[in-house]
């Protein structure tokens, strides 16, 4: 069978960190590349991780570069280049930074890998996966963002905490964009298919909520410097490993919606079919009136996300 080819577009904590899951998973071979600033800093990662297989037992092809043409058709690239934000600021701050590093990744990725389904992980992640659809002109089922699953696993682990039960019996569902404004979908989270609701009291459950809505800035605060890295890695890690597998799973990703959910043509975070090809369908679910309130402030948003990243994009450059 022919191996997967999976190229990691920025060989920082996210990037590398990824890698690593996408190797032991046995998900294919992996080109982790970085901008030629780098130096041989990918090519030092990829040594690393390569020199790790005989330990932990992978036999993917691990190289590092910083020439796309070592990425030529590949089958999955996900993208985490761009800046991290410091304690104090939002995803929403990086907008203009990112868009600029994000639209030259995916011009190369166009190039170089024209039938790539593309992940995206650098944030502000719903504006971005634009970008890279706008820049690209990839078919939407082909480009989609990781926060879904890296946000249910966040309200997964703190239900487990609360609980004292097996993170792995706990299952969570969000949407929305991934700020602040996400919407945790209590009504469609259990524990060992046991609605969360019968569980945890309502205003517990609330606070649970708020530390998921929150829960990137935690590790921003708590880390000082750089944002998190094992658990968005293994989220992307989750997707690469539905696609390549076709296993056609349903996570919450940030997907293009139009007519779904009334979104009107934006991408925001829903559940989807995940498999070869990237987004199958996207799933409706039925929200409480307060989910659904919630949930079209959170696509607000977004919209203004993108139109200011329109603003910026059209903006004169500085001399
Ligand atoms: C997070 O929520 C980096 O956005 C990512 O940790």
């Amino acid at each position: 069978m022919k191996r997967a080819k999976i190229t990691v577009v920025g060989a920082g904590n996210v990037g590398a960190t990824c890698a690593l899951y996408c190797a032991q998973a046995g998900l294919g071979d992996v080109v982790l590349l970085d901008t030629p600033r780098a130096g041989d800093m990918p090519k030092g990662k990829a040594l690393d991780l390569a020199e790790a297989a005989p330990v932990l037992g992978y036999t993917s092809n691990l190289t590092g570069t910083t020439d796309y043409a070592d990425t030529a058709n590949s089958d999955v690239v996900v993208v985490t280049a761009g800046v991290a934000r410091k304690p104090g600021m939002s995803r929403d701050d990086l907008l203009s930074i990112n868009a600029g590093i994000v639209g030259s990744v995916g011009e190369q990725i166009k190039a170089t890998s024209p039938n790539a389904v593309v992940i995206v992980v650098s944030n502000p992640v719903d504006t971005m996966v634009q970008r890279m659809c706008d820049v690209t002109g990839f078919p939407h089922s082909r480009v989609i963002g990781q926060a879904g699953v890296l946000d249910a696993a966040r309200f997964c682990c703190f239900i487990a905490m609360e609980l004292g039960v097996s993170p792995e019996d706990v299952n969570a569902m969000l949407l929305g964009g991934h700020g602040d404004s996400m919407v945790p979908l209590a009504s469609c989270s259990s524990v060992g298919g046991i609605p969360v609701t019968q569980l945890i009291a309502p205003d517990r459950l609330a606070e649970i909520v708020q530390r998921t809505r929150v829960g990137g800035g935690e590790i921003v605060n708590l880390l000082g410097t750089g944002s998190a890295y094992y658990a968005p890695a293994a989220s992307t890690a989750k997707m690469v490993q539905a696609i390549v597998r076709d296993e056609n799973r349903v996570l919450a990703c940030v997907a293009y919606c139009d007519q779904e959910y009334s979104v009107g043509g934006y991408y925001v975070g829903v559940p989807v079919v995940l498999g070869d090809g990237g987004v199958k369908k996207i799933v409706n679910v039925d929200m409480t009136l307060e989910e659904k309130a919630l949930f079209a402030k959170s696509c607000d948003a977004v919209r203004t996300n993108v139109a200011n990243m329109q603003k910026v994009l059209e903006a004169p450059k500085q001399a």
